[in-house]
């Protein structure tokens, strides 16, 4: 048996709980022994919670337990975030997370941390919500030299947009619903001004280039300045307005960029409505693939974080060693620069 602990009790913290509870016996079988929450870590109380016995406030009753050789980071942000990660590191003990901003923020760096002590740092639902891509793009898609990424990656926005798109809603209407189904950020800010958006796409370059790239550099809009009648204008012209993420290998540098874009009916992003996402990747031996499913939410996150702790009771050792070069002075283009 291996036991795990669940760092935040939140939207993705639980979904990670119930899943594991739900699935314990294909989820066995499949990482060929079984997987049990032994520790759940949050400030909050929760006295009706079937799991109320496994919650501690302690976070050292984690670290301090050599029986966890697990912990699932669903906490969100730096802060404890970050310095529970590298305990838990540092301890030997393998981590779990869908925390993008800390991922893109510190990787380089817990990435080292985690091949020092011989354990993995995991990031599967960093992007893309349930779809499998992280991994697809390191692995499956490994001989290949990546040309570009194209993405929808944030569901809250891609539900607001749409949402002004069928129903002619209005965006603080379609952002409240968005933010009731669980999709938003604690705070929406990140969604809505394309930081998540663009720290996702400095995750998948990241993967897909075998560099860092820093997000800090990457040219980044949202979408709160588009209308009703921007939208419908769009349509007009048989198109639709979407938040799109870019990133390209041009010479040594990379350029990216997260903004709003107009999207024709022939492209492939124009259908991908509501909560998904949807990662077109273009390299010079597959060509062209494209990931699509949901992108936000609390059991597809949830999916993708279980199916990182199964990858490694199934394989322990390092099973996600990745290789982000720091380049000195950077490696992203600067759009001003170009213009
Ligand atoms: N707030 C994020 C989104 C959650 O809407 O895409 C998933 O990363």
């Amino acid at each position: 048996m291996v036991n795990i602990a669940v760092m935040g009790y939140g939207v993705v913290g639980s979904g990670v709980v119930e899943v594991i509870r739900k699935n314990s016996v294909s989820i066995s079988k499949k990482a060929g022994q079984e997987i049990r929450v032994k520790k759940i870590l949050d400030i909050r109380d929760f006295p009706d919670s079937p799991e109320r016995d496994l919650f501690t406030k302690n976070p050292d009753e984690i670290f301090d337990d050599p029986s966890i050789g697990i912990v699932v980071e669903t906490i969100g942000g730096i802060g404890a975030a970050y310095e529970f990660t590298k305990k838990a590191l540092s301890k030997g003990k393998n981590v779990v997370t869908s925390n993008k901003e800390l991922v893109a923020t510190h990787g380089p760096e817990l990435l080292k941390l985690a091949k020092e002590n011989g354990v993995n740092y995991l990031f599967e639902a960093s992007v893309g919500g349930g779809i499998p891509i992280i991994r697809p793009l390191n692995r499956c898609l490994a001989a290949n030299e990546i040309h570009s990424i194209i993405g929808i990656l944030n569901g809250t926005t891609n539900y607001i947009l749409t949402q002004m798109k069928r129903q002619g809603k209005d965006f603080d209407e379609a952002l409240k619903e968005a933010q009731q189904k669980g999709y938003a950020e604690a705070d929406p800010t990140a969604d809505i001004e394309g930081h998540d958006a663009c720290r996702k796409i400095a995750i998948l370059s990241s993967i897909a280039y075998n560099e860092f790239v820093d997000y800090k550099k990457i040219h980044t809009e949202g979408i709160k300045k588009i209308s009703l009648a921007d939208m419908k204008y769009a349509e007009s012209m048989d198109s639709t307005i979407k938040l799109v993420a870019i990133s390209e290998k041009i010479g040594d540098g990379i350029m990216a960029r997260v903004a709003p874009a107009i999207v024709s009916s022939k492209s492939p992003l124009y259908s991908v409505e509501d909560v998904f996402n949807a990662i077109v990747v273009r390299g010079d031996a597959i060509g062209e693939v494209m990931f699509y499913g949901p992108g936000a939410g609390k059991l597809p996150t949830a999916s993708a974080v279980v199916a990182d702790v199964i990858e490694i009771v199934k394989h322990w050792g390092t099973c996600g060693s990745y290789n982000w070069v720091v380049k000195d002075g950077g490696n992203v283009i600067d759009l001003k620069e170009t213009r």
